[in-house]
């Protein structure tokens, strides 16, 4: 098949709809308060050089074993594994997306609630008590949460069906913009409120002492869950990057448009907490209940809101498309159904298991796996065992099962790009990045 006809049709769509797989609910829901409780700064600049250091590299590889094979993340395998077995990996890859699906599709859905509530002037006049049993009297409720995850799940199949260029790359270049002019909006509005020097100053200023060895994990974790690692979605996407294309170049600008989103969503959130004397260590409650009450004491609060949980839903969007292709270049590839059949019966799987994680904050509370409840669960194997694991086993394919000069020959696109810190990539294809998944896969293990 030619590549222009399968993939994308240019090196800006293909960093656009990658930088939309990854940029999502981790950098503005997650990061946030991540950052929030393991001393600002000092997470921020570990989270930093974790991304540089290993994510780069990582990215990499994946989108070399998508591009060398121009198959989803069970079909790359299959083609270029010498012995049979790795193929193992690619399907642990759906499992993940799948799982990972599942519970992201509840938080995703949660932000249409608010969008409706944002726009529909709910939110506003609550005390902060009313805010907190607004999203407790929500998220327990049987119906509502369900209503937005199906919505969600909906709204991404559609774009699933029209396919890669017209569905993932044309939606991608348009919500991308999109989603950084209004967090410049954001922006703007939040720094120029009292007091936002102080929020900023939490920001940037790393305080070292309130980083714990579990903030450092936590700082790489979060690198491998905001680039999208380890599951297989930046090896699908790479089947789809043009053979022309820098890997590394692009690799590096979409790791740049993951960390700016969520330096900038921390501009947007900090100096608003601080200038209205929240608590900045939140948790994951932050923004749906923090930042309502930021939202309700400034000026065109109503309107901000609204801005902010459309930023949220579309960074999620863009990242439920790059889950959901996972699933679908594997059923339509390797299964031959088509885009339609796959689009729907993925959605179908699931929703059946996502229903689950959503009825997790209500009816279903009390049922424990692990001692956690279904969607903790979910979020737990998903970030500290297949997404690392997934990485393990893929740097062990490519940095030790497969020959070094094809690696090569993939990364210069034949020779004809320098590839002068090609050795650099291969040493931390092969050392450094496993080594450091082994420590995350064994303190999630034993912590
Ligand atoms: N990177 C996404 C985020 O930060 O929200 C989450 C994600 C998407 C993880 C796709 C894994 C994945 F395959």
């Amino acid at each position: 098949m030619n590549n222009e006809h399968r993939g994308f049709t240019s090196n800006i769509g293909a960093i656009l709809a990658a930088a939309g797989g990854a940029v999502g609910l981790g950098n503005i829901w997650r990061y946030p308060y991540m950052l929030g409780q393991n001393g600002g700064g000092a997470f921020l600049l570990v989270n930093m050089f974790f991304v540089l250091a290993i994510g780069i590299p990582l990215m990499m590889t994946e989108f070399v074993i998508g591009r060398r094979s121009q198959r989803n993340v069970v079909g790359a395998y299959k083609k270029l594994e010498r012995k049979k077995g790795w193929a193992t990996i690619g399907y642990f890859g759906i499992l993940g997306a799948v799982l990972i699906y599942a519970f992201y599709s509840v938080v995703a859905g949660w932000t249409l609630n608010y969008i409706v509530m944002a726009c529909s002037n709910q939110l506003s006049g609550l005390t902060p008590a009313e805010v907190s049993e607004t999203f407790a009297s929500f998220t327990s409720d049987s119906f509502w949460p369900v209503f937005y995850q199906l919505m969600f799940l909906i709204l991404t199949a559609l774009v699933i069906t029209f396919g890669v260029q017209k569905g993932i790359e044309k939606v991608s270049k348009i919500l991308m913009p999109v989603l950084f002019i209004l967090l410049l909006l954001m922006c703007v509005r939040s720094l120029t409120l009292p007091g936002a020097k102080e929020g900023l100053g939490f920001l940037f200023h790393p305080d070292f002492s309130k980083l714990t060895g579990a903030g450092i994990l936590g700082a790489l974790g979060q690198s491998f869950f905001s680039l999208s690692l380890g599951m297989g979605a930046m090896v699908t996407y790479g089947s789809y990057i043009r053979k022309e294309d820098s890997l590394f170049k692009t690799s590096v600008w979409i790791s740049v448009c993951d960390l700016m989103v969520a330096i900038l969503a921390g501009v947007v959130i900090f100096p608003a907490v601080f200038s209205f004397g929240m608590d900045p260590a939140g948790g994951p409650q932050l923004v749906y209940v923090v930042l309502p009450n930021v939202f309700n004491n400034m000026p065109m609060g109503a309107l901000f809101a609204a801005v902010f949980f459309v930023l949220l839903g579309i960074a999620a969007l863009t990242s439920t498309i790059s889950l959901q292709e996972i699933i679908v270049a594997f059923t339509v590839e390797e299964l031959h159904w088509s885009r339609r059949k796959s689009s729907i019966i993925s959605l179908l799987v699931i929703f059946a298991i996502g229903v689950f994680c959503t009825l997790s904050f209500g009816p279903l509370s009390d049922v424990k796996l692990l001692d956690r409840t279904i969607f903790d669960f979910f979020d737990l194997i998903t970030a500290s065992y297949l997404m690392p694991i997934g990485a393990l086993a893929m740097t062990i394919f490519l940095g030790w099962f497969y020959p070094k000069v094809e690696v090569k020959d993939e990364i210069t696109n034949g020779g004809t790009l320098k590839g002068s810190l090609f050795e650099v990539y291969y040493f931390i294809l092969r050392y450094v990045a496993p080594l450091a998944l082994i420590v995350i896969i064994i303190s999630g293990i034993i912590g």
